[in-house]
């Protein structure tokens, strides 16, 4: 099973990604026991089923070492030139604090050792208080580490639109940010879409499959407990559905999804993810994989086979068009972090 051709973006100079990226958070602890063994086999999978790209995070329990254990056993089954066919994109969300050169080269080198790499892909950069202005200090000495080859490229996440044009102005080179993006979170439409296509800077979307929220599975059910969503990913969004317009507006948007997929003979999940994938600014949607614990590497694959049309597009908008403006609600992009 090989993706096809359009399954690949150029995200960045000499880096090419898989516009489904696999999300690492759900190696946390948070999302289920995993099994070490099991995971690295599981990413083998992913890896030669064509989902080349993993999205990781320095707080996301073993994952960096997953990746620096995955590269590991794969030089020694495949040689090392293969290895470039992998890209891990890691993120540093510190404390606030200071942010000297040598607080910041103490973080990256413990992801390079976790990682087992001599460079990072890509550097996703999170703060978490916009009063305090030492991200701009902090982003200055990694834009320091790229010039010095220990970063390939920056990047930022949940950063809102008006510190992105800070930190643009400011001459930092950002290629992208990671932001929640889903049909039921359509806040990048508002204003950081669109500052991004104005700059050359793309999106990394989380949260569109709503943590499996949106798919069959959740169809035609009725309210779940809080008891009964088993995994952070699921009570996060969860709570986003009920900010958005409650149960009962989601399970109108879960059956208009049903006959578009079926159409299609693909998944609710699947014209979720080609949904946000078409946005502009998009690059790639990021899809958590429990690894060695629940696998949806088949499923995924058909996100590539679907080509929404107009008809589907319009299907979609009355029910979209009833749910609370989140922009109003939460504010813009990453605001319910802070
Ligand atoms: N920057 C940030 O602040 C931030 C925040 C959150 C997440 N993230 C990143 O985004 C990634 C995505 O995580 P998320 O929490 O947003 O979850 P998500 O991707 O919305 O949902 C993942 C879950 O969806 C289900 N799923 C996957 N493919 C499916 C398919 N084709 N059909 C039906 N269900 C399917 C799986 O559930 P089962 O495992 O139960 O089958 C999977 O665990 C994370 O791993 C992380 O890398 C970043």
């Amino acid at each position: 099973m090989a993706l096809p051709a359009a399954s690949r973006f150029p995200f960045a100079p000499g880096l090419d990604i898989c516009r489904v990226l696999n999300g690492m958070w759900q190696v946390s602890g948070a999302h289920g026991r995993i099994d070490p063994e099991r995971a690295i086999d599981a990413m083998f999978a992913y890896h030669d089923a064509g989902f080349t790209t993993w999205d990781l995070a320095d707080h996301y329990g073993p994952a960096e070492d997953l990746i620096g254990r995955f590269r590991a056993r794969f030089a020694a089954l495949r040689g090392s030139e293969p290895l470039g066919e992998i890209q891990a994109f890691t993120k540093w969300v510190p404390p606030p604090g200071p942010m000297s050169r040598q607080t910041v080269d103490a973080a990256i080198a413990v992801s390079l050792r976790r990682m087992r790499v001599e460079c990072l892909d890509l550097l996703q950069f999170h703060w978490w208080d916009y009063r305090d202005t030492r991200y701009l200090d902090a982003l200055k000495h990694l834009a320091d580490l790229r010039q010095e080859g220990r970063i390939r490229h920056l990047a930022l996440t949940n950063f809102d639109t008006e510190r992105l044009g800070i930190i643009v102005d400011a001459g930092i080179p950002i290629v992208s940010n990671q932001v929640q993006y889903s049909l039921v979170d359509r806040r990048p439409e508002a204003k950081m879409a669109g500052f991004c296509q104005e700059h050359g800077i793309t999106l990394l979307t989380y949260g569109t499959l709503l943590g499996g929220l949106l798919s069959e599975k959740y169809l035609g059910r009725p309210e779940p407990a809080r008891a009964e969503l088993t995994t952070a990913s699921l009570q996060k969004y969860k709570n986003m559905i009920d900010a958005w317009g409650g149960w009962a507006l989601f399970q109108e948007l879960l059956a208009t999804l049903k006959p578009i997929a079926d159409k299609h003979g693909v998944g609710i999940a699947n014209i979720g993810t080609r949904y946000v994938l078409d946005r502009p600014a998009v690059a790639g949607v990021i899809i958590g994989a429990r690894l060695g614990v629940a696998e949806h590497i088949a499923d995924n694959t058909r996100v590539f086979e679907v080509s929404l049309d107009a008809d589907d597009l319009a299907a979609m908008e009355p029910v979209l068009a009833r749910s609370r403006e989140l922009m109003q609600l939460i504010g813009d992009c990453g605001d319910e972090y802070r």
